[in-house]
């Protein structure tokens, strides 16, 4: 089929390299020239388990093509998919005028039907502005005696792709959301879907289809559900620090219940990304403008905000408030793993703390580190000094004279470190554990002070 990704961003590249991967003829736009030049010279913006190949053998077969030429793109797809960035208005609720640029966009070029489908996340109704953004288009040009009266439908589509997952979760997805109207048109997009999503229901049918509406609301409803677990394990651990119970042990036991599950049940020192944070806002942002209070998200949103100083409070515990003369090993700057995303990374927070109060920090992340580089210095401006804080070279080195290790991203490659050696090249042997990668028993016996989320029980300093 004949395909246009409309922002070639995470979620589109993603999106477009993978339905080329399938088979169709694929166009990506987007307005940035030094990206698409780059995406034609064969790099990729963006650090994506599997996605370079995808996208260099789909280039070479002529089923992938990258442009910023919109009338082009237009007439490419029968199905448009807007894949652009909603970013947080100054209120939280999710701004939408690239979204409705894009419409704008297709209402103006059109010739003939289109399925236009809504893959960024976007709150509910925003199906219906983008239909009026492209009949204002339609109705403009309708001054016009050489345009006979073309059709679309909107359809609603979202994405359920975790970073650094994002290519297998497209390929093997759990379910595919789609939210059709029940007009004519509303049957050819349904239609037109189901051919397009076809290899993924062969054994299985995966796809829920349902009103536009409620496929909208859908995609920020497991956002929420999944944010409010983590938060809800957060507070659990707090107090769990408090009464001296092993939060591990909680999870193991709660999760075993079916109706609770194993997954996103662990806690940590925040959740951050470009999802969870801004997703959770918008929602609380929706049920403002109908005049409802979401008690539990706003909790939520409280909790993590928290949390996310939790490592600053257990070494300000520790080392008192003035930190000025120490300096501190931090592993991990990204988000989660598997990703150089640093958007509402804990370890910003974190880093802040330390830096404002006087100490000193060595970083280390396998992948984050240019990106950590750039959104440092707009986070700590004139504090961001690279005497105060070191970029070293690999974990190890990290470490060398350090009062302590705190640890933000739960990175494979810490899971397992040589004790012996993180323990020779600290100065005191304590570790904050932000993902509590390790157990706090084999670390006393190792002769660690070991500091986990929830884990007091175990502590032995
Ligand atoms: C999320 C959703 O999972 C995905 O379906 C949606 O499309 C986009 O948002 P993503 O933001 O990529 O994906 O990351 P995810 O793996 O869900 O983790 C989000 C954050 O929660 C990370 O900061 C992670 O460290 C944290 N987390 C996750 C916890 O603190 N505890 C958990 O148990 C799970």
């Amino acid at each position: 089929m004949k395909i246009t990704i409309i922002g070639t961003g995470y979620v589109g590249l993603v999106t477009g390299a993978c339905l080329a991967e399938l088979g169709n003829d694929v166009f990506c736009l987007d307005v940035d020239q030094h990206k698409i030049d780059m995406l034609n010279n064969g790099g990729i913006p963006i650090h994506e388990a599997g996605l370079e190949e995808i996208v260099a053998r789909n280039r070479a077969a002529g089923r992938l093509q990258f442009s910023t030429d919109v009338a082009a793109s237009v007439a490419h797809g029968d199905i448009q998919f807007i894949a652009v960035g909603t970013p947080p208005d100054e209120d939280g609720s999710a701004d939408l005028q690239y979204v409705l640029a894009a419409a704008r966009n297709i209402g103006r070029h059109m010739t003939g039907f289109k399925v236009v489908v809504d893959k960024s996340t976007v709150p509910v109704g925003t199906a219906d502005r983008v239909r009026l953004a492209i009949e204002g288009e339609l109705t403009a040009r309708q001054s016009d005696p050489q345009q006979c009266p073309v059709t679309f439908s909107v359809v609603s589509n979202p994405e359920f792709l975790k970073e650094g997952a994002a290519v297998e979760d497209f390929m093997r997805p759990d379910r595919i959301v789609i939210g059709c109207d029940d007009t004519s048109e509303g049957q050819l997009a349904h239609a037109m879907m189901k051919n397009l999503y076809k290899p993924f229901n062969r054994n299985h049918e995966r796809t829920f289809w349902m009103d536009v509406r409620s496929a909208e609301f859908t995609k920020y409803a497991a956002n929420a559900m999944l944010a409010t677990r983590i938060s809800f394990m957060n507070e659990m651990a707090s107090l769990a620090d408090k009464v001296g119970v092993d939060i591990e042990a909680v999870r193991h036991g709660i999760g075993s219940d079916p109706r609770i599950g194993h997954s996103f049940l662990y806690a940590g020192c925040g959740y951050g990304g470009s999802c969870f944070p801004k997703d959770v806002q918008a929602l609380e942002r929706t049920a403002g403008a109908y005049g409802q209070e979401l008690m539990i998200l706003r909790a939520v949103e409280a909790v993590n905000n928290q949390q996310k100083h939790v490592l600053g409070q257990k070494i300000v515990a520790r080392f008192g408030d003035d930190l000025s003369g120490k300096h501190f090993a931090l592993w991990g700057l990204a988000f989660k793993p598997n990703t150089d995303d640093m958007r509402e990374a804990s370890s910003r927070v974190l880093l802040r703390e330390l830096i404002q109060r006087g100490a000193t920090v060595a970083v280390y992340d396998p992948v984050a580190m240019p990106e950590a580089k750039r959104v440092l210095a707009l986070d700590l401006g004139p504090t961001f000094d690279q005497q105060r804080i070191r970029f070293a070279h690999n974990a190890m080195d990290a470490l060398t004279g350090a009062d302590a290790l705190a640890i933000v991203t739960e990175w494979k490659t810490f899971r397992s470190p040589d004790f012996a050696q993180l323990k020779a090249q600290l100065k005191t042997p304590v570790i904050f554990d932000g993902r509590n990668l390790y157990e706090p028993d084999a670390m006393a016996d190792a002769g660690f002070e070991y500091h986990g989320i929830g884990r007091s029980v175990l502590t032995r300093t």
